[in-house]
């Protein structure tokens, strides 16, 4: 008699091209990358029985706009009011939030945090399957949390994680990389693993309505293994950001279901855990604002809220043949292009300088309203005079040298008035938004980069776009 044949419950797909293979290879016979092959799990196809494909026999049906309900989303505060803000508002009941970020900056302490908080009135489970429960308890301790409805459970394998569900309503996974699926062979972290054991939790969350908050750890290698692959199975992603030797952290939601993505949430990091900062223009602005040469300020707009925000050039001669450009926290190409402008336009010379730019505080300055205040910066710095304390600047700047008018001018000019700006260099085209603070600050419109030159003192321009 024939022995039966079992069919294969994995195979290995090339991440590159999609290549399936039975059997782990080095290099992908399709493509020719080495390394890419993934295992990953085979689902049985479900083939369609002939009886299914008559009319009578279809189980679902389109409906109407006006007929499908749908419950208002439950929110649950966490205890930290940057957390909500950047969740947009709360936590969403079975929702699965993932917190990614650098290893140490503090992932596990924030999430210990909510998890303690939620379980003052909820049951919440703390699964740690990097660190020992006696180690979260040392944390906890040192927090000053406690509560007996915060489960500790030190587990790796998703489907004993599965067994202590019971009542639950909020999960931690701390971390993904950690766990492992049994319907898989490949080691904890890979790639079809973390894929495999995210899909199954979000099964979970959505069948039994559970909360899961899932930490992810980034890689450097473009985040293979790490939280890249599971963005879109994710309702929320927020990534915790900051260099490990500053004292506070960004928050940053990068995909919201249930919110703005473009939420920032600012932290503390101290002794007693993750505090929210609520004053948080002071953290990037510096002391010698208006004293040195090369800085200013731009009121920068990220999510709900607007952040004054200094930039800091400086610039040195060059002692090689190429100069350098080196830029933090602003675009390098932004910063390339900004130096051709003020050359080429105001006739401020940059050929034998190298230029360094910073965003102070860390901080991520992407949006083009920036421009303009890193061209007041570059100028301020080229002409060794400092720009006025209390003189904000924004606009995006063309590459004719015309300023341009940017989105949320209004709040951007309410921001200068609460930080005590007292004048506010904005594109033309923006000032009739602004009207309505004119008694309270000095609004001066500008129409070419020259102007704005001009305007603070720092160089003539010399070209016709004056
Ligand atoms: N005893 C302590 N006193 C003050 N701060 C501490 C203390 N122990 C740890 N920290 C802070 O907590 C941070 C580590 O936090 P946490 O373990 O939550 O990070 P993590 O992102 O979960 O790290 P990992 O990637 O290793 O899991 C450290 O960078 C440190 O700043
Ligand atoms: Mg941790």
């Amino acid at each position: 008699m024939p022995s039966k044949i079992k069919a294969p419950t994995s195979q290995f797909v090339c991440s590159t091209c999609g290549y399936t293979a039975p059997k782990w290879l080095g290099k992908c016979p399709d493509c020719g990358n080495f390394n890419t092959m993934q295992e990953e799990l085979v689902r049985p196809v479900e083939t369609a029985s002939p009886l299914r494909t008559g009319v009578s026999q279809i189980k679902t049906r389109a409906l109407p706009l006006s007929k499908i309900g749908y419950e208002k989303f439950e929110r649950e505060k966490s205890g930290i009011g940057e957390f909500d803000t950047v969740l947009g508002g709360g936590i969403v009941r079975g929702s699965l939030v993932l917190l990614g970020g650098d290893p140490g900056i503090g992932k596990s302490t924030l999430l210990t945090q909510v998890s303690a908080h939620l379980a003052q009135t909820k049951k919440v489970l703390y699964v740690s399957a990097e660190e020992s429960c006696s180690q979260v308890k040392m944390r906890c301790d040192r927090l000053g949390l406690n509560s007996d409805n915060l489960l500790l459970l030190n587990e790796t394998c998703l489907e004993d994680i599965e067994t202590n569900l019971d009542g639950v309503e909020f999960v931690v996974i701390d971390s993904v990389q950690a766990i492992y699926t049994e319907t898989l062979s490949s080691a904890a972290g890979s790639v079809g693993q973390v894929r495999e054991c995210a899909a199954k939790l979000m099964r979970i969350a959505k069948s039994k309505n559970i909360t899961f908050f899932i930490i992810g750890h980034v890689t450097k290698e473009g985040a293979l293994a790490g939280p890249k692959v599971l963005e879109h199975i994710m309702d929320t992603v927020l990534y915790f950001e900051g260099q490990p030797e500053d004292n506070f952290k960004l928050l940053r939601a990068v995909k919201n279901r249930f919110g703005s993505a473009q939420e920032v949430g600012v932290f503390e990091m101290t002794g007693e855990g993750v505090k929210s900062v609520s004053d948080y223009s002071a953290l990037f602005l510096s002391e010698t604002r208006g004293v040195a040469a090369g800085s200013a300020v731009t009121p920068s707009e990220s999510g709900n809220r607007c952040m004054s925000v200094e930039i800091q050039t400086l610039i040195s001669r060059t002692a090689y043949g190429m100069p350098r450009r080196m830029s933090l926290g602003v675009d390098y190409n932004k910063l390339v292009v900004l130096i051709a402008v003020l050359e080429k336009r105001c006739g401020i010379p940059f050929f034998n300088a190298d230029v360094y730019i910073n965003a102070m505080g860390g901080i991520k300055l992407n949006e083009p309203s920036v421009d303009l205040a890193i061209c007041a910066a570059l100028a301020s710095a080229a002409s060794d005079v400092p720009i006025d304390k209390y003189t904000a600047v924004f606009g995006e700047v063309g590459l004719t040298g015309e300023i341009r008018p940017v989105t949320y001018a209004e709040k951007r000019v309410n921001e200068c008035l609460k930080t005590g700006f007292k004048r506010v260099i904005l594109p033309a085209k923006n000032l009739k938004a602004c009207q309505k603070y004119a008694d309270k600050i000095e609004l001066i419109p500008v129409q070419y980069v020259g102007q704005m030159v001009k305007e603070l003192g720092l160089r003539a321009a010399t070209t016709k776009n004056e």
